[in-house]
């Protein structure tokens, strides 16, 4: 059965570039998001990892933890770390489970043996702080996948998750959101002090609350 939204995390301990980890403790009370990548040593996601090591501090400053999981063993994450620090030109600074039992990737589904033969294809998950799957993504091996959208993506789950609001089509951290229909006009008008602008009765924007 794959794992849907809404569904608990399922737990696991493993090896990874920074320790033995148990996943639910080392998610603590926070956000986290699980990333899988097909193979060490292949060329897409060694640009990914690399882009990730960069942009990492945007998921710190969203309270996200970055958790990678390769099905290779840690001696080959050593070793392909060095490379992506090297052609990348930065720091992987999150760490990479050493799964070559497969344990993980079998757990959260992400090997697609009709896609792609004894590796994962990349898969996605955010996980809240009540550990519960909050997004799933699978892209193929092929496309390395946008990162930026995951930030978009973690910024629309963490809003939402506080307010009675949805976010629209690419929508982006600042501008306005939509009153969810099961909100009616009355209690609108006490949860957005700022206001609200009627389009059609299920169509209803208002600035983003927490800004
Ligand atoms: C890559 O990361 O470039 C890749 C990995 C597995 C299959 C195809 C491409």
């Amino acid at each position: 059965m794959p794992l849907r939204l809404g569904d608990e995390a399922p737990n696991f301990t493993a090896d990874t570039t920074e320790g033995k980890i148990n996943f639910h403790e080392w998610l603590g009370n926070g956000w986290g998001i699980l990333f899988s990548h097909p193979k060490d040593f292949t060329p897409v996601c060694t640009t990914e990892l690399g882009y990730m090591a960069k942009i990492a501090n945007e998921f710190k400053k969203r309270n996200v933890k970055i958790l990678a999981v390769s099905v290779d063993p840690l001696d080959a994450h050593k070793g392909w770390i060095n490379d992506i620090n090297e052609t990348q030109n930065c720091t992987v600074n999150y760490p990479l489970i050493a799964d070559p039992d497969k344990k993980v990737a079998t757990l959260y589904d992400m090997i697609h043996p009709n896609a792609l033969d004894n590796m994962t294809v990349r898969s996605v998950f955010v996980i809240g702080p009540d550990k519960k799957i909050k997004l799933t993504l699978t892209y193929p091996a092929s496309c390395g996948r946008n990162f930026d959208e995951l930030l978009r993506v973690i910024d629309s789950l963490q809003l939402t998750a506080n307010y009675k609001v949805a976010t629209p089509v690419n929508w982006r951290e600042g501008q306005d959101c939509i009153i969810t229909p099961a909100v009616n006009d009355e209690e609108a008008k006490q949860l957005f002090p700022k206001g609200f602008k009627t389009i059609k009765p299920y169509l209803r924007y208002t600035p983003q609350p927490n800004k």
